[in-house]
């Protein structure tokens, strides 16, 4: 059974599920307001009860609300052409060459996703190339790595952070200030090395961001949604704002189809109701994300924020216990790789597992020579050959040792494009939506990850003041007392 779309196609065969077997799936779990609860996710008036507000990622795929002049300006492409074309000098006059996006979660997985994706299709040839590098981490691990490369008299900061108080994001920026110190007093540092991004704008002004470089989007798009919003500036510094409003135009496509094909017609259903047949049927608790082109390679981390953080959830919307187990563990890597790693476990070991294959058919490499076009043109088939091998092992098995009977999703494009990407986002985005529907669960907030960053605190104040280690177990007592 497969599903064509303008940029997205969907082979479920192997899901193993016949279209009498899914429609009857459909009607079991699919609640009967759904298509009332879509168009209310599409116009931006789905409910989040749990923070009061409305849910609007899908409202950002306009190119009015991010890209487009507005009044005859738009700081986001203001700032995207100044610092792309090699007009933004820094402080003390030098050409800004790096950019430097500091943020966590969703301020960064799916800027960076996004960046390698689709730098290809950077859409100009100026001569001035700028470099957009990522840190993420609070133990400052890529801040060891960039810093000693970089002069922060001709680096950009962007502080992404829809909250603006994620500790994480707040540890990296620190030490970057203090980098900077000596070459830029702080005053002209914030001037001219720092944009803000984030939902917060009385928190960007504080910290002393000028309110040109400031770039706020709507409380109302949560976090692991905003790569379509500001938060998307990264991308856009890579590939131009053009191609950015193209990857928003794949994405509203998507919306698109989403709103209007019948569910046996429509890929993020069908994704959805397959995930929860072998969730609920077939007992399988995780889902193997396969990308089999290099520039998708982060697509497992982006989907483990995007579904996790949304439907890894035992309370429904109204606070119930759910007695059904909801979403999957979503895990995963580079599937060429993964050949020669973990598939062996796959193929072979005792546990149950349903896969997403995300393949490219073809890739332009218009950069090189006609010889080494034709080679890396035969790489890509060999990609390609290989991921149907593994996916039809995978199903089939052998009928010896190789038990096979794993589902599978085969997602697929003919060419990754910045439109096609958009699409397989939005694609994944009203799965995730729609099985948070069926599970009646409220896909928009995440209270889970809040007690572990109330208990850090605490364990931080006892490391800072020294005192007060006695509270905690015995385990915990003895690293504090080493450290
Ligand atoms: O880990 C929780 C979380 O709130 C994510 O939902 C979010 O994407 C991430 O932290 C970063 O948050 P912020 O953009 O507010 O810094």
């Amino acid at each position: 059974m497969m599903i064509t779309t303008q940029y997205l196609n969907l082979d479920l065969t192997y899901q193993g599920l016949s279209r009498d077997e899914l429609q009857q799936f459909a009607k079991q779990r699919l609640p009967r307001d759904f298509a009332e609860q879509r168009s209310q996710l599409l116009n931006g008036t789905y409910e989040n009860p749990s923070e009061g507000r409305q849910v609007t990622h899908v409202l950002n795929r306009s190119r009015h609300s991010v890209v487009a002049a507005n009044g005859g300006r738009n700081r986001f492409s203001e700032i995207v052409r100044t610092l792309r074309s090699g007009k933004w000098l820094g402080a003390t006059g030098q050409v800004i060459t790096d950019v430097i996006n500091v943020g966590v979660g969703g301020s960064d997985l799916g800027p960076l996703l996004g960046s390698e994706a689709l730098s290809e299709f950077a859409d100009d040839n100026t001569a001035h190339k700028l470099k957009v590098h990522f840190a993420s981490s609070m133990d400052g691990t890529q801040l060891y790595t960039l810093l000693p490369q970089l002069n922060p008299a001709s680096t950009l900061v962007i502080m992404a952070s829809k909250s603006f108080s994620t500790i994480d994001t707040i540890a990296n920026i620190r030490t970057l200030k203090a980098w900077a110190a000596p070459e830029l007093s702080e005053q002209q540092w914030l001037d001219k090395h720092v944009v803000g991004v984030s939902s917060n704008i009385e928190g960007m002004t504080n910290f002393g961001i000028p309110p040109a470089q400031q770039l706020s989007f709507a409380e109302s798009v949560g976090g692991r949604y905003s790569l379509w919003s500001a938060i998307g500036l990264p991308i856009a510094l890579t590939v131009g704002a053009n191609q950015f409003a193209r990857m928003l135009d794949g994405a509203k496509a998507m919306d698109a189809h989403f709103g209007e094909a019948d569910v046996l017609e429509n890929i993020p259903m069908l994704m959805a109701l397959t995930g929860v047949y072998n969730r609920e049927q077939r007992g399988i608790n995780n889902v193997a994300v396969l990308p089999y082109d290099g520039r998708l390679q982060k697509l497992p981390d982006y989907l483990q924020q995007l579904d996790m953080e949304s439907n890894g959830k035992q309370q429904d919307r109204a606070g119930n216990p759910i007695d059904t187990p909801t979403g999957p563990i979503i895990w995963g890597g580079f599937g060429p790789n993964g050949q020669h790693a973990f598939y062996q476990h796959l193929h072979q070991g005792y546990d149950n597992f349903a896969a997403d294959f995300v393949l490219v058919l073809k890739r332009a490499a218009t950069k090189f020579d006609a010889a080494t076009q034709a080679q890396l043109a035969e790489q890509q088939t060999l990609s390609v050959a290989n991921c149907l091998a593994h996916r039809r092992l995978m199903w089939f098995g052998d009928g010896k040792t190789y038990p096979g009977q794993h589902p599978s999703n085969l997602l697929f494009v003919d060419e990754l494009t910045p439109q096609s990407f958009g699409a397989l986002i939005a694609a994944y985005e009203h799965k995730v939506f729609t099985q948070g529907v069926i599970w009646n669960i409220n896909s928009f907030d995440q209270p889970g990850v809040e007690l572990g960053k109330k208990i850090a605190n605490e364990v931080l104040d006892v490391i800072k003041t020294g005192t007060g280690s006695s509270d905690f177990d015995e385990s915990t007592q003895a690293i504090l007392k080493r450290l």
